[in-house]
């Protein structure tokens, strides 16, 4: 007897036969034939750490099921060209930028719109150009002048104008960055470093250029731009961040706007989302049907994040009733499941804050709130012609579900947390499907 059965005063067979408690397997006097029966009863891994699928039991399901993995990837960024759905434009305009106007760029959208996607295709495609590539992510800790030893850390100084390739500290595998003075090192003299370069190109990716500290990195980084632009060298850079719009991100724009390019990432359209799940299904062996499709392309209103986690969990759903095809109802019960998923990652006081407005019966207007926010990168920002949702605002504001955004207060908002917006939205087309309240959703949309 153990402890919970000397609790309960009942045997390990008698509890086990009520399906309350299990004896561990490795215990088990009868071994092979008890692990059997506990797999019937209980879930358990289908594919082994080592990505093989345990013997006798590789079915088309289980294949699928361990290709779904790879196939949606609604935490990562795509950097495989094979699964990176539509983009078209902003990709070429992106490789026009760098290669035949020699611009700086800068990259900002929404939070999971596909910036780091973008950047991690581009950055493929400039190191088969023989680019030398250096992507690095900004944080809030991040040092301006560590940033660029690191960077000039990984461009062999083989390709210093200054240096013969025959000589010596070529071959000892020097990089540029031991040219630097010891110290911090500055916009200028990085800029007359990046100008002695020759026979490569160098394009340096910064993503997450929101999370940099605002203030000196970021006026540094303006500077540094100017001094290459104005210098014409071989050195490209690319930033890329969530915004609304291009002077959110850089600071300083007035000085560089000529020498930089601002590509907004826009969200994608019906047909690109179509070809996102596409993709998937494709590498997967799942197939989606069309009215599926159409819902996912609905729901996620062109974020790929969303479509891609919609299609993974409803791929999984298919999977549990044994089958290969994705029905409308699978994407259904996805939407469920993620709206939960989004829920859990929020606070208390979000949560409660989100109630009281539901109560005050002001619910369309948070939702019409969280629409503004999924389509203006988090941003909220009201005319003359939207003063119903002024009611709404204050309580957000009040309670700390909205703060405002920028100097000119009581102009722009947005939400405190990330996750609320699209909870908000998940949710209204989750009750809207499970209630056919679909006139209201088109109406709010
Ligand atoms: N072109 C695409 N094709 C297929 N999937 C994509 C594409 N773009 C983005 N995704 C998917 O969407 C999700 C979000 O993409 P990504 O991480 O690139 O966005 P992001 O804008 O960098 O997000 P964040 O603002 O959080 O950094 C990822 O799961 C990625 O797999
Ligand atoms: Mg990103």
């Amino acid at each position: 007897m153990n402890w919970f059965s000397r609790w309960t005063k009942k045997s390990p067979d008698a509890l086990e036969e009520e399906g309350r408690f299990l004896r561990p397997a490795v215990h088990d006097a009868s071994g092979a034939r008890t692990r059997a029966r506990d797999k019937g009863r209980h879930p358990h891994f289908k594919v082994l750490a080592t990505d093989q699928l345990h013997h006798g039991r590789g079915d088309e399901l289980e294949r699928a099921r361990a290709k779904l993995r790879d196939a949606f990837t609604p935490s990562q960024p795509v950097s495989n060209i094979a699964m990176f759905a539509g983009r078209g434009a902003i990709l070429t305009r992106l490789i026009r930028a760098i290669e035949d106007q020699q611009l700086h760029v800068v990259i900002y959208g929404e939070r999971g719109i596909g910036k780091t996607s973008l950047l991690r295709v581009v950055s493929g495609l400039a190191d088969e150009a023989k680019y030398i590539v250096c992507y690095t992510s900004c944080g809030e800790g991040s040092s301006f002048s560590d940033m660029f030893r690191s960077i000039a850390g990984s461009i062999p100084l083989l390709f210093h104008s200054g240096y013969d390739p025959t000589q010596a500290e070529i071959e000892s595998g020097r990089t540029m960055a031991d040219l630097f003075p010891p110290g911090e090192v500055t916009p200028h003299q990085i800029s007359e470093l990046f100008a002695r370069l020759s026979a490569t190109r160098v394009l340096i990716i910064l993503d997450e250029f929101d999370r940099s500290p605002s203030g000196a990195f970021r006026r540094m980084m303006a500077e540094l731009i100017k001094n290459l632009s104005d210098r014409s060298t071989r050195v490209q850079i690319v930033v890329a961040g969530v915004a609304g719009n291009l002077s959110e991100l850089v600071e300083h724009i007035p000085s560089i706007r000529r020498n930089i390019l601002g590509l907004q990432v826009p969200n994608m359209t019906a047909e690109e989302v179509g070809e996102l799940i596409g993709l998937g299904s494709a590498s997967c062996g799942l197939d989606y049907r069309d009215d599926a499709i159409d819902l996912v392309a609905h729901v996620s209103g062109g974020l790929p994040y969303i479509a891609s986690l919609l299609s993974q969990h409803a791929g999984i759903a298919a999977l549990d009733r044994q089958a290969t095809m994705v029905e409308r109802s699978d994407v259904a019960y996805a939407l469920d499941l993620a709206t939960e998923e989004t829920r859990q990652r929020l606070s208390e006081r979000s949560l409660r804050l989100i109630q009281r407005i539901h109560d005050q019966g002001r619910r369309a207007a948070l939702i019409a709130l969280a629409d503004h926010a999924l389509h203006h990168a988090g941003a909220i920002e009201l005319d003359a012609s939207q003063i119903e949702l002024a009611a709404a605002i204050e309580t957000g504001l009040k309670g700390g579900l909205l703060e405002p955004v920028g100097d000119e207060i009581g102009e722009r908002f947005r939400f405190v947390e990330e996750g609320v917006p699209v909870y908000l939205w998940m949710q209204f087309v989750d009750e809207s499907l499970k209630g056919g309240r679909s006139t209201a959703f088109a109406k709010a949309r």
